[in-house]
């Protein structure tokens, strides 16, 4: 039978923190046409450490690719109009590699991971000149969460990494930069780069100068000749070369030509393009990112600065202001994999709905510290207001609400920083097909939240990012594109003193997390 011709198709990578996937787009209606989803393993090898392998990461690409094509072909549509590639990824978390024979030296050091506290302390002591030393180059606080800190364990405590550096054979990358390397041929040839927003996020990338910084890699001891080149986030970076015996080698020639970290990418999804406007993502975290235009708003509040995109190599940078969440979906993992209370995911709403209140019980899921507003690395999880009545299903519904409370926090944080409240929230991400959360979100904000019926965001912006790019050209970003996505809201439905009293009992928690390490 004749293949459908639906036109251009762009594709899109997707690698979370928690799984992989791959989406293919019709790049003039914006319909998500197919895709496929690969859960990644998380390993815990110490108390506060997380890794992961890059090679799996790597074959969980593959393996997403190839799942997603095979699924096109069921849907009669043909593969060859795969005209251009996007990668969007879980940020900061580093890899490095070695560029001759394609191997990781280490795991990747997630973002989530704690071992850099010491680290990041005894920097701490020696910043030089004043301490806003890093922050007024970079818009992050010195914390584990960024790349730096990783990269700079690796170098102090792998004989592998050092070797490797010595013998100038080692490349440092985040997810971005690991993945771009290995599709556009690995060591046949690959090509190392990352793109502003992934850069920014580092600890090495000076926001203002877009380059890596010399002060910064000096302070950090790093090697500037293992970072990848900085591009912008939408332009052809190479083709995608598969080298295995893979159906995906289907794609072999494609540009590569959109990428962006995760959240940058849910904001261009959501069509975040003017000054004010802003998205939440609950995927492993929760990230609620601004767009603050040409400026770099430096928060008063805990919030981040940091690069939002650069579409194109001529067009102008826009940054955001950003509160990072360590733990919203992570949490539901734990307590399927760690609790057992629930065994999919999808359960925690059928156990949240069955009692519909948390029944006075308040988790705060510091598991890696608490992040914004806080940035407080000694807390850690507690689970409190407990008392004889109190099941597993109130601890279910407390998991959402403490997702929810969290928001509330950056969102509290966002307002001061902005002067101008949000009217509404957007959001997305996996977490947004449960509805109690939604509902919850909108009560404990007290503003309606919105959700766009395809919540797969973050892989439409990388689709569009590469899709637009010049020489690739089969993606308008004209706001009127997307006029006809239809939206999901929940307006508050409890009042707003009630809203108020649970959450000054929240905060009440939070203080009692704080301080568990010393
Ligand atoms: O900064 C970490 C972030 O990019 C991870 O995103 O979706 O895996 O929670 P996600």
């Amino acid at each position: 039978t004749k293949k459908a011709d639906l036109g251009p198709l762009v594709g899109a990578v997707d690698q979370g923190t928690s799984s992989t996937r791959f989406l293919v787009f019709n790049s003039k209606t914006a319909e998500l046409l197919s895709h496929h989803q690969v859960e990644i393993k998380q390993e815990f090898p110490r108390e506060g450490w997380v890794e992961q392998d890059p090679k799996e990461i790597l074959q969980s690409v593959y393996e997403c690719i190839e799942k997603t094509c095979e699924k096109l072909g069921q849907l009669n549509i043909d593969i060859s109009n795969i005209k251009a590639i996007g990668v969007s990824n879980q940020r900061e978390t580093t890899v490095v590699w070695d560029k001759l024979t394609g191997e990781p030296l280490y795991n990747a050091v997630v973002w989530l991971d704690l071992r850099t506290q010491s680290t990041v302390e005894n920097l701490s002591k020696r910043i030089p000149g004043n301490n806003n030393f890093v922050k007024s180059k970079t818009g992050l606080p010195l914390s584990t969460y960024f790349s730096a800190v990783k990269l700079r364990w690796l170098l102090d405590n792998v004989r592998k990494v050092q070797k490797a550096v010595e013998e100038n054979r080692a490349l440092f990358g985040t997810i971005d930069s690991w993945l771009i390397w290995s599709l556009t041929g690995g060591v046949n040839g690959g090509v190392h780069c990352t793109d502003v927003t992934n850069a920014s996020r580092t600890m090495l990338f000076n926001i203002h100068s877009l380059e890596w910084d010399k002060e910064l890699c000096e302070f950090f001891g790093i090697p500037m000749e293992i970072l990848p080149n900085v591009r912008s986030s939408s332009e052809i970076y190479g083709l995608m070369k598969i080298s295995h015996s893979l159906k995906a080698g289907a794609l072999e020639g494609v540009p590569i030509s959109g990428c962006l970290g995760d959240q940058s990418a849910a904001l261009v999804g959501q069509m975040c393009f003017q000054d004010g406007q802003a998205k939440n993502t609950y995927g492993t975290g929760c990230f609620l990112l601004c767009n603050t235009g040409h400026k770099c708003v430096f928060s008063e509040h805990g919030l981040l600065t940091t690069v939002a995109y650069k579409l194109g190599r001529d067009k102008p940078v826009y940054y955001a202001l950003e509160g990072s969440v360590a733990i919203a979906g992570a949490v539901i993992r734990w307590l399927r994999d760690n609790l057992g209370i629930i065994k999919t995911s999808e359960e925690i709403e059928k156990l949240a709905k069955e009692v519909g209140t948390s029944y006075g019980c308040y988790f705060v899921p510091a598991f890696s510290g608490l992040y914004a507003p806080y940035w407080e690395p000694s807390a850690r999880g507690i689970i409190c207001g407990l008392t004889q009545f109190t099941n597993k299903c109130h601890i279910a519904f407390a998991a959402l609400e403490a997702v929810c409370f969290q928001t509330r926090e950056i969102l509290d944080a966002m307002n001061r920083d902005c002067g101008i409240p949000l009217s509404h929230l957007q959001v997305d991400g996996g977490m947004t097909s449960n509805k109690i959360l939604m509902q919850l979100q909108a009560d404990i904000l007290y503003i309606p939240v919105v959700k766009p019926s395809m919540p797969e965001t973050t892989a439409l912006g990388a689709a569009m990012a590469a899709g637009a790019a010049e020489g690739v050209g089969v993606w308008s970003l004209e706001p009127e594109d997307l006029s006809a996505v239809t939206m999901e809201r929940f307006e508050p439905q409890i009042n707003a003193e009630e809203s108020e009293i649970r959450y000054s009992t929240w905060k009440k928690a939070v203080m009692k997390s704080m301080g568990w390490v010393t």
